[in-house]
């Protein structure tokens, strides 16, 4: 096998093994799961590929994988998203690790076709980079590779879109679908995560601002909601009626993004699609305004429109750069557009990459024990998988619930007894 990683500095490993440590004791859930792996060695024999975004939660994942005896090999899915310090700490236990912070595009995909070099039997991947480069220029892989998990709302898009077109070649378990992922790590984890993130490049006051939310799903629900606990007037733009209408009911104002550009002080997208702040909207912007994305991809902000319409660009401070627009108004982008909660803060938190990564943990092995009858579609999770990563969650909380009564069970599956 070729050189077993690629990063940035690997006398950084020191300090990446503390923040591990700290990662691996708020994560009481797949700690429990990696204790269940250790015994039972579900991946006896097995190799493992990971494109994801290496932080210290990932390398909890990672230990926890090999734990259960599988070969582990990890490549950053994000330009900006590498903690080098974690990439060194993993690659110093002997992992297959490949990313850096600030990798340039030829490099990335050098790392993810490095990745997958181990040849894996299942790839976990944030985004479906992995899968990707499988079905296309790796396409000997198809062969062995018996199965996948994907994390993120953008990466079941693409699966879904391959599924449709009859292109996917293996199954695909849908974890961002499951209610113990999205309910929770897009929510609270990208709420809490990117406003993090917009603190740290600009340590802009958010009480009294006015914060646009462009995409009202689970994430932006997360966004307004902490943007709102800080005391900012939260705008909400969307193109889903109902869940236009689900913001304004939360109590959010609703209106297009040609009027939220005129009034914003910070915009935050996280939609999963294209250009939804566009050419048009930066000159309708407010001298100052602040501009940031924490949807997967980079593109939801046209950047390349904006580099094109500006006069000058200067670096204000880390992950913070102004654009001064022939009008004279002055734009801030944040993180290049990129994940701003992963590129110029630490991602989401430990407690909900808990969850997250239970559930990656859960649907390998349930790969593993029956890939066999699985088709090349792509699958959701199972409730009773959510029932327990929630239950140990709770218990981990010292939260304890109720349990339905027999009387109870019959009752909810009748439907002889009706008004009394
Ligand atoms: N930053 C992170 O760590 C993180 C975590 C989870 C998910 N994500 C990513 O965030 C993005 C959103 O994920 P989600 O789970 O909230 O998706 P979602 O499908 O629940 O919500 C997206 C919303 O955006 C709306 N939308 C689409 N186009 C729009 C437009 N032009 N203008 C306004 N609204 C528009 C949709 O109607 C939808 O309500 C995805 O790219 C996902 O992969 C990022």
């Amino acid at each position: 096998m070729k050189s077993k990683y690629r990063i940035k500095d690997i006398k950084l490993a020191e300090a990446g093994r503390l923040k591990i440590e700290w990662a691996e004791s708020h994560m009481p859930v797949l700690m429990t799961i990696r204790e269940e792996f250790k015994r039972k060695k579900p991946f006896k024999d097995w190799k493992i590929a990971m494109c994801l975004h290496i932080t210290k939660e990932s390398a909890v994942l990672i230990r926890t994988i090999a734990d259960g005896g599988a070969v582990v090999s990890i490549a950053g899915c994000n330009p900006l998203s590498t903690q080098d310090d974690v990439a060194a700490a993993l690659a110093d236990d002997g992992y297959f690790v490949y990313g850096w912070r600030g990798i340039d595009n030829k490099s990335y995909y050098e790392n993810i076709n490095l990745a997958l070099d181990i040849k894996p039997d299942i790839t976990i991947d944030d985004a479906c980079d992995l899968v990707y480069t499988a079905h296309t220029t790796r396409k000997e892989l198809l062969k062995i590779i018996k199965g996948g998990c994907e994390e993120t709302t953008s990466g079941i898009a693409r699966l879904r879109a391959m599924e449709k077109e009859g292109a996917l070649k293996y199954p695909m378990i849908a974890v961002n679908d499951a209610r113990t992922k999205h309910l929770f790590d897009n929510r609270y984890g990208t709420g809490q995560s990117a406003i993090d993130g917009i603190l740290r490049a600009t340590n802009v006051l958010i009480a009294g601002s006015v914060v646009v939310v462009v995409g009202y799903g689970w994430c932006g629900r997360g966004v307004a909601a902490r943007a709102s606990g800080l005391g900012a007037l939260v705008v909400v733009t969307e193109v889903d009626a109902v869940s236009a209408l689900e913001a304004r009911m939360d109590g959010y104002q609703v209106m297009p993004i040609e009027d939220a550009s005129k009034i914003g002080d910070i915009f935050v997208s996280v939609t999963g699609n294209k250009h939804v702040i566009a050419e048009k909207h930066f000159g309708l912007m407010k001298n100052g305004a602040i501009l940031s994305n924490a949807g997967h991809f980079n593109i939801e902000i046209d950047i390349d429109a904006l580099e094109k319409i500006s006069k000058k660009k200067r670096t204000m401070r880390p992950n913070c750069v102004e654009y001064t627009l022939a009008n004279g108004h002055k734009l801030y982008l944040l993180a290049e557009g990129r994940l701003v909660n992963l590129s110029s803060a630490e991602g989401h938190p430990s407690e909900v990459m808990d969850m997250s990564f239970s559930t990656q943990a859960l649907s390998a092995e349930f790969i593993r024990e029956n890939y066999k009858t699985l088709a090349p579609r792509v699958y959701n999770t199972t409730p009773e998988q959510d029932q327990r990563i929630a239950l140990l969650k709770l218990s981990s909380m010292g939260v304890r619930i109720d349990k339905l009564t027999l009387q109870q069970k019959d009752y909810l599956a009748s439907w002889k007894e009706g008004t009394k």
